[in-house]
């Protein structure tokens, strides 16, 4: 029902959206998660054309949106977005605020306008709030009537850019309660959110968003479970990152192991995890590949995911192709070999530094 085709959207100084394509099902819940600023917000405010994409086309139901020709009004009455700030009008009760656009943009009588917001806010478990102004409510009280408020209007698109982010975190469960009814409800949804478990829970579709689009889409499970590509892995998994480049065996070693210390201690990882990333810097980067090396140089990726409890190290290095763990009976080779699950070896066919090597750590 909502088609994307090549979406650009530039500001001045950024390019959230570099080029997106995609099509939304009717009745499909999505859940657009990835880190800030990575254009989630810019792509709901793009299908519903509260910003002009830069390049590309949106068709809503056969209609191209990103025609200039298009009546705008009509596609936004399509489309409900709820915001992370309410956006009630508070000179109004709770009632009119529901009332409101129905009554101004669908004709609506009043009575029938009221009735279907009755109807509604009983729906958000608020009927008897009906004539108390926004300020008499709690944060998420009014959210759930701004979500009253869109389906008012009867959208057949729900848009809702992090509608709990600014709750009191006692609030959020009931908004999110709310948000999983109308899930169900075989409404089609969009939903920008940092909740995981929430997001997992409603969705049949994720967004992960990143480097300008959507990096990986996919089921709940696929995204969730079985994350495939690079980023998407790390932001799932929570993986934090130390790097460093190893260019001269003067390099200062110890403050080397006082990073790599800060940084298990940042990420509060297991004493004997730390142990052990230490020793595979020390052992395999130290003692088998630098003293290799005529020139060296080597760059080190240390991975933490706190969700996997587990580390990832890469080491890519030039010089000669490596073997340093089949050399036999090498105090180094053993302690490797008694702390390391996973080994991988590649020597790759171009670059500087061909000599990759991807270890993960029990
Ligand atoms: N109106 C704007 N003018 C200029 N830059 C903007 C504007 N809106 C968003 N941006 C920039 O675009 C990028 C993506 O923003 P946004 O879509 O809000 O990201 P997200 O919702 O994923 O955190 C950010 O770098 C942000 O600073
Ligand atoms: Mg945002």
């Amino acid at each position: 029902m909502i088609k994307i085709e090549h979406l650009q959207k530039k500001y001045s100084n950024v390019t959230p959206l570099k080029d997106v394509s995609t099509e939304i099902n009717d009745g499909d819940v999505i859940s657009v998660i990835g880190p800030s600023g990575t254009g989630k917000s810019t792509l709901l405010r793009c299908i519903n054309m509260l910003e002009k994409p830069t390049a590309g086309r949106i068709w809503v139901d056969g209609e191209e949106i990103t025609d200039p020709s298009c009546d705008i009004r009509k596609i936004r009455q399509k489309m409900g977005m709820v915001f992370q700030s309410f956006n009630l009008f508070g000179h109004m009760t709770v009632i009119e605020n529901i009332m409101l656009a129905p009554v101004k943009l669908l004709g609506k009588s009043r009575q029938e306008a009221y009735d279907k917001g009755m109807e509604l806010l009983h729906m958000v478990g608020l009927a008897q709030k009906e004539m108390n102004y926004p300020d008499e409510l709690s944060g998420g009280q009014k959210q759930r009537i701004a979500i009253a408020r869109t389906l008012a209007m009867d959208p057949e698109v729900i848009l809702l850019d992090e509608p709990t982010s600014a709750l009191d975190p006692t609030m959020v469960g009931e908004v999110q309660s709310v948000i999983e009814e109308l899930a169900g409800s075989g409404k089609t949804m969009m939903i920008v959110t940092h909740e995981m478990a929430f997001a997992r829970a409603i969705c049949n579709r994720v967004f992960f968003m990143d480097e300008g689009g959507i990096y990986e889409d996919g089921t709940p499970e696929e995204i969730f479970e079985h994350p495939v590509r690079e980023n998407t892995q790390r932001f799932i998994w929570k993986s934090k990152i130390l790097e460093f480049d190893i260019k001269s065996s003067n390099y200062d070693f110890r403050a080397l192991f006082g990073e790599i210390d800060n940084f298990c201690l940042k990420n509060r990882t297991a004493l004997k995890m730390s142990n052990h990333i230490r020793l595979v810097v020390e052992e395999m980067v130290i003692q088998l590949m630098l003293p290799v090396l005529e020139d060296p140089d080597i760059n080190v990726t240390i991975e933490y995911s706190a969700v996997k409890e587990n580390s990832k190290v890469t080491v890519k290095s030039n010089g000669h192709a490596f073997d340093g763990l089949r050399i036999e009976n090498d105090l180094a080779v053993s302690v490797l070999k008694g702390i390391i699950s996973d080994f991988h070896y590649e020597r790759l066919d171009e670059g500087e530094l061909r000599n990759l090597i991807i270890v993960e750590l029990k």
